[in-house]
């Protein structure tokens, strides 16, 4: 008889917590668990969900191969000593809501969930998703007092996972064939950079015509609208969930790519003292480097009125 000897695949040595076992949260969960990359807690303020959300996913372990422990709680006691936390806690959008309209209510659970999460994990890397995700990453690291490279917040890396998917359905391509990268905030004023997007290795305005790209990049600014309007009850939750991934997998040393990432600028871009998506290379530290790419007059001048309007947030808020 064969008796086949314990799985050779090692036990996991890291724990990332995901706050909120919503759309986004549970779905992070299951992709963390699916590519085994690290045990799982997930938490909410609502008994039951994480729980029950969590053993569904650890069910579907066996058949993942993964070794991944999922677990749900209520209590940030379970959540101590992860090496990631993603905060994805909060209201969502609703049909005519724009992300800023959630400001008040989600900057409220943002303090009381950031703060909660990092006396627990005092060593963790903090990705937040909660919208305006800008806003909410800046109050994050405000609250919690943790450096500027161990807060980043997730959305550049959707924005451009969205271009590259409709460059994609217009041109034919193969999506992992087209780069493209979208900087500034999350939010209406982004900055799709359509000079710097390639397919294979033409450029973008070799291969498509103005009016085409110009759609795109339309499209991309309302991609998070456009699913909202097509669900009704809620907003997009896979593209994003698998976008957290990414970064987690540069975290870990993973993946090695530029990824646009919301972080604290200080200077550079020409920006101070606000969260915006710049390119930047993450790692163990986090936030490892930003990438100053050089940036035409107009490009820079995008960037800079869609940071203001994440500035007038903070202001909305009183943290500037
Ligand atoms: P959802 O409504 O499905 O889930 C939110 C969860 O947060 C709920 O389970 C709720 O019980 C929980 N929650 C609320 N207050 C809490 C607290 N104090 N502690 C712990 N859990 C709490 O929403 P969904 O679709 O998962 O979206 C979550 C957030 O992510 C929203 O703000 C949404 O706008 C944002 N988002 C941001 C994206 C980005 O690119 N940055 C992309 C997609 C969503
Ligand atoms: C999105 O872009 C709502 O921010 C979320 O889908």
């Amino acid at each position: 008889m064969c008796i086949r000897s314990m799985s050779s695949e090692k036990k996991h040595n890291k724990k990332i917590t995901v706050v909120g076992s919503g759309n986004v949260g549970t779905t992070t969960a299951q992709l963390i668990a699916e590519k085994n990359l690290a045990d799982v807690v997930l938490i909410d303020i609502v008994e039951g969900i994480p729980q029950g959300k969590a053993l569904d996913i650890l069910e579907a372990c066996p058949l993942w191969h993964s070794s991944s422990n999922v677990t749900g709680t209520n209590s940030y006691d379970d959540t101590a000593g992860s090496d990631v936390v993603v905060i994805t806690a909060g209201l969502a959008r609703k049909p005519g809501m724009s992300r800023d309209d959630l400001l008040h209510a989600n900057a409220k659970i943002i303090k009381q969930v950031a703060q909660e999460s990092v006396k627990a994990s005092p060593e963790a890397i903090v990705i937040v998703v909660t919208n305006p995700m800008d806003a909410m990453a800046h109050i994050s690291q405000n609250v919690t007092g943790l450096s500027r490279n161990r807060v980043i917040g997730m959305g550049g890396v959707l924005d451009s996972a969205r271009m590259r998917s409709f460059i994609a359905m217009e041109s034919g391509a193969h999506p992992k064939d087209v780069q493209a990268m979208v900087l500034g905030g999350h939010g209406d004023l982004m900055v799709p950079m359509y000079r710097l997007t390639t397919i294979g290795d033409k450029n973008i305005t070799d291969v498509l015509d103005g009016p085409v790209i110009q759609a795109i990049v339309d499209r991309t600014k309302n991609g998070g609208a456009e699913i909202v309007g097509l669900l009704k009850t809620g907003s997009a939750y896979y593209a994003p969930a698998a976008s957290t991934v990414e970064m987690i997998e540069n975290i870990f040393g993973i993946k090695n790519e530029i990824l646009p990432c919301s972080v604290y600028l200080n200077g550079e871009y020409g920006i101070k003292g606000v969260y915006v998506g710049v390119p930047v290379k993450l790692g163990r530290n986090g936030l490892e480097k930003i990438v100053e790419v050089e940036l035409t007059e107009e490009e820079n001048r995008a960037l800079n009125i869609s940071a203001e309007a994440v500035g007038e947030l903070m202001q909305k808020l009183g943290m500037k």
